[in-house]
């Protein structure tokens, strides 16, 4: 079955953004991984990154079209955009929340809250890359 791993603002820079945060391994092969562990779990995975919110509200509008399943990695986004709560609340398949770092351990307290969760069947954090790996096994056990 189909899946969306959707990555927000600046993830496309992954490897060169604060790598201390969010680690070596850049965007591209993380895409690739996400391939390659979706497709051992039998999963059909397209992987996206956009740093416009306009653009990601489109993503998941055809995510809902779809019924498909989403890895989200919101970004910035997940602490203050109504406009992607608004679109993860009209998904129909399973949406998987997903952070590289663990948002509630940083010291900045706006990434303590999510307008994600509330949607998610499952947050993923603090795991770095491998929190994709695990988003997409939960995806699968779902069917
Ligand atoms: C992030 C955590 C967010 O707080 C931050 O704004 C990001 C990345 C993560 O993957 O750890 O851009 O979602």
């Amino acid at each position: 079955s189909r899946v969306l791993v959707l990555n927000g603002p600046n993830l496309g820079r992954l490897g060169r953004r604060q790598p201390e945060i969010y680690g070596s391994t850049t965007h591209a092969e993380l895409a690739d991984l996400c391939v390659a562990w979706g497709a051992e779990l039998g999963l059909d995975v397209e992987v996206r990154q956009t740093n416009h919110e306009g653009v990601m509200v489109d993503w998941l509008n055809e995510a809902a079209d779809d019924g498909c399943a989403v890895v989200l990695n919101a970004a910035a986004w997940t602490h203050y955009s109504y406009a992607i709560y608004d679109a993860c609340a009209q998904l129909t398949g399973p949406l998987v929340e997903v952070h590289i770092s663990e948002p509630k351990q940083r010291p900045e307290v706006f990434r303590h809250t999510s307008v994600i969760t509330p949607h998610a069947v499952q947050v993923v954090a603090g795991l770095g890359i491998d929190g994709y790996r695990v988003a997409l096994g939960v995806v699968a056990e779902r069917g």
